[in-house]
């Protein structure tokens, strides 16, 4: 057994991340201005080119995504019940009713088979998620944007460095929302930005994470600027700070390399549960997973115990873990205000009643990857039927 715990998550940063930080804080440019614009267009161009906006966080951009979008009362959204509160409560915030739909029990994605009969005629925009950094189906997905007219508004929080066939997720056409929460694979603490291809859309999105200023205001505390502006929506305090871009510079300079290691400690994983009572993450064919999430399932079948049971003697054998997600419509809120109730997504459910999220991060060392599997291989030996 380890003698120190593996946390579940630790963020990989650095001599890099400090002095590009301090040298922002130095600048005196402490909020918004050039160093955010910078990294937007990092981003852009790590991204093929789609226009960017770096805001305060992920949850932040879906909300401006369905504001812009013209999404509100007497609208429906279709989103999974398989993710985190803020997919859904960025629909309630917008005034809108989100639509649960239950997910395809290999990838825990929302399965997009079973969207249509959902879309009816308040159906304004599908968000789906792509859990854990493994893409959801964009061309099912996109085949019914076109076809019902509707905006899709992807929320690829754990996706940074996913690919979906051609491209990496963010450059399939939809708007889509990134997280740079300090668990994700770039952190700028907290931290998001939002791919808007539309540009009548961005102009509204950067308007409204702004106070809903008139686009000319933004620079003016410039030689050029005047101190003059309008307020042209009811906006939100949502944009990023120089501080934040500092760091989220060096982390995308990073990303290659921390995405290389995710992939070699997913694969160490992936190798040692071989013969164990377990899943592993199921991975369609030409999709790029970002490992964000290393979704272990357990057949339950074979041990005696639940899923917090084994939860329980991982933490007696100092490895930390999570789960992802409970799902949406189990928490009492959603009950109450929508109605849901357990038994109304059974895929989700089993889904989470076996899931265990593993450690998965670039600093963990190889020793640390194999002290997670035979923690794994001893709790489990421990209940097998
Ligand atoms: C699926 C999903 N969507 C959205 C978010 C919210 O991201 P943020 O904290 O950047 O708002 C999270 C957060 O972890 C998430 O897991």
């Amino acid at each position: 057994m380890r003698e120190t715990f593996l946390p579940y998550n630790q963020p990989d940063l650095g001599a890099e991340e400090i002095a590009a930080v301090s040298q922002a804080i130095q600048s005196n440019w402490i909020t918004r201005a050039g160093i955010t614009t910078q990294f937007e267009a990092d981003l852009s161009a790590y991204l093929d080119g789609v226009p960017v906006l770096a805001l305060s966080s992920c949850t932040a951009g879906m909300h401006l995504a369905l504001l812009a979008s013209g999404i509100g009362p007497g609208d429906e959204v279709i989103t999974t019940p398989y993710t985190f509160a803020a997919s859904v409560n960025v629909i309630l915030h917008a005034g809108a009713t989100p639509v649960l739909v239950d997910i395809d029990p290999d990838t825990g994605n929302i399965d997009p088979n079973l969207i249509e009969s959902r879309i009816g005629p308040k159906t304004k925009a599908i968000l789906p998620v792509h859990y854990a950094g493994h893409p959801v189906d964009i061309d099912a997905i996109n085949t019914l944007r076109d076809r019902y007219q509707l905006t899709v508004i992807e929320d690829a929080a754990h996706a940074i460095a996913s690919r979906y066939h051609r491209g990496k997720v963010g450059t399939h056409g939809n708007i889509t929302a990134f997280s740079f929460y300090a668990t994700k694979n770039l952190t700028t603490g907290e931290g998001g930005a939002l791919v808007v291809p539309d540009p009548d859309v961005m102009d509204k999105v950067r308007m409204l994470s702004l106070h809903g200023m008139s686009r000319d205001a933004w620079n003016r505390y410039d030689n050029k600027a005047s101190w003059f502006y309008t307020i042209e929506l009811a906006g939100f305090k949502y944009n990023m700070t120089d501080i934040q871009a500092a760091m989220g510079r060096v982390q995308l300079k990073k990303l290659d390399a921390m995405q290389k290691r995710r992939h070699h400690i997913a694969d160490r994983i992936s190798a040692g549960l071989e013969g164990l009572p377990v899943t592993p993450p199921h991975i369609r064919p030409d999709v790029e997973h970002a490992w964000h999430i290393y979704p272990l399932r357990i057949e339950l079948d074979a041990i005696d115990g639940d899923r917090g049971d084994v939860i329980g003697d991982l933490t007696a054998l100092n490895i930390g873990t999570s789960v992802h997600f409970i799902p949406i419509h189990l928490h009492p809120f959603y009950q109450r205000q929508l109605g849901y109730k357990p038994g109304d997504f059974p895929q989700a459910e089993r889904f989470y009643a076996s899931e265990i999220s593993l450690p998965l991060y670039p600093t963990m060392t190889d020793r640390d990857v194999d002290d997670v599997v035979n923690a794994l291989s001893v709790a489990l030996s421990h209940r097998l039927r």
